[in-house]
């Protein structure tokens, strides 16, 4: 099924999710809805709000509080952005300037706090403990890895170990979460919901390597971000690192520098030491794995096309270009 065809067969879901979204956007401090407006217009891929419609479908619910759960987990997703760019000094976000480029750090920051405190009075509407609590426990692993992530820019001993906790914490348990609690929501039992938490959080896994493979060689506009942010920020992610560790003497020497002064510059050399270890094939290789992995988990729910809109969504995690 491609993503088009998805999006077919979620239109009636995802347009409910995009109605909830615009209502609960609201507030009657204005920059709050400019800013919120800014980055929630400029769309993004909505990928994980459709992974929650998608799955609950696929586990076969038939009530509309996914419509809630979907919309609060864009919410999380879109708050943690607008803080990941003011840590990442990024401009460029959903093919637009970056809230913080056109208004600051201050205001990025707080509007990202409305959105994080706007999900969690919906979340209380839901009236779910196990959704409160899974979700609870999630933003505090986000956190977590954005925080753990900090501590490894500039670092060039950061190792494959040490980023695949990162980016598990910063990006596959919300995921997780977006796939576990919509089974959940469904009446699934535990062992459903265990297996579409490993889906969720595979998904996830293959969705941040891709993202990382593409911030050296995707095309900044189909992105919609610019590319070479990871460098010009000291953070050593997966294709770095793998070509670390192959490096000559010499390179290896250079890359560790690259990596303690966050050398945008030095982009050219990054890319030949990665192509000559084959570190992007490396990487891809990886990302399949976990999406193989995503699709292991979904012989828990029967065959229906939800289902195999799942299975597709973990081919598009690794394929896509934005
Ligand atoms: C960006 O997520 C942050 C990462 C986890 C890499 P998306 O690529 O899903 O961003 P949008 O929502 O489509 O803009
Ligand atoms: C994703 O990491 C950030 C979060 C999930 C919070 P990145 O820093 O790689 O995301 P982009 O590339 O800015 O979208
Ligand atoms: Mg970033
Ligand atoms: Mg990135």
């Amino acid at each position: 099924m491609s993503i088009e065809s998805i999006q077919t067969l979620a239109r009636a879901e995802m347009a409910a999710v995009d109605v909830l979204i615009r209502a609960e956007l609201r507030s009657d401090v204005l920059l709050i809805n400019q800013i919120s407006e800014h980055i929630i217009a400029a769309g993004g891929k909505r990928l994980r709000p459709m992974l929650t419609v998608v799955a609950a479908r696929a586990a076969g619910y038939t009530g509309q509080d996914h419509t809630a759960l979907a919309a609060i987990i864009e919410f999380i997703h879109t708050a943690t952005l607008l803080h990941d760019d003011v840590v990442d000094e990024s401009d460029l976000r959903r093919g637009r300037k970056t809230a913080n480029a056109l208004w600051g750090n201050a205001p990025s920051v707080l509007v990202g706090d409305f959105l994080y405190s706007r999900a969690f009075q919906l979340m209380v509407g839901l009236d779910s403990m196990a959704i409160q609590k899974r979700l609870a426990n999630t933003t505090n692993r986000i956190a977590e890895g954005e925080v753990l992530q900090l501590l490894h820019v500039h670092n060039p001993d950061t190792d494959e170990a040490a980023y695949l906790n990162v980016i598990e914490r910063k990006t596959a348990e919300l995921f997780s979460a977006a796939t576990g609690l919509a089974v959940h929501l469904a009446g699934a039992d535990a062992s459903t919901c265990a297996a579409m938490d490993a889906y969720g959080l595979h998904l996830g896994m293959a969705f941040q390597i891709a993202d990382d493979v593409l911030d050296y060689v995707g095309d900044a506009d189909a992105l919609g971000k610019n590319l070479g942010d990871d460098l010009a920020e000291g953070k050593a992610t997966l294709p770095l690192i793998h070509a670390l560790g192959l490096a000559e003497d010499d390179v290896r020497a250079r890359l560790r520098l690259i990596i303690a002064t966050g050398d945008a510059t030095a982009m050219p050399e990054v890319l030949s030491a990665i192509t000559r270890s084959e570190s992007l094939r490396y990487c891809t290789d990886k990302a399949r794995f976990h999406a193989e992995s995503a699709k292991a988990a979904l012989q828990v729910l029967p065959d229906s096309p939800w289902k195999q809109a799942l299975a597709d969504l973990a081919n598009y995690s690794v394929a896509r270009n934005h």
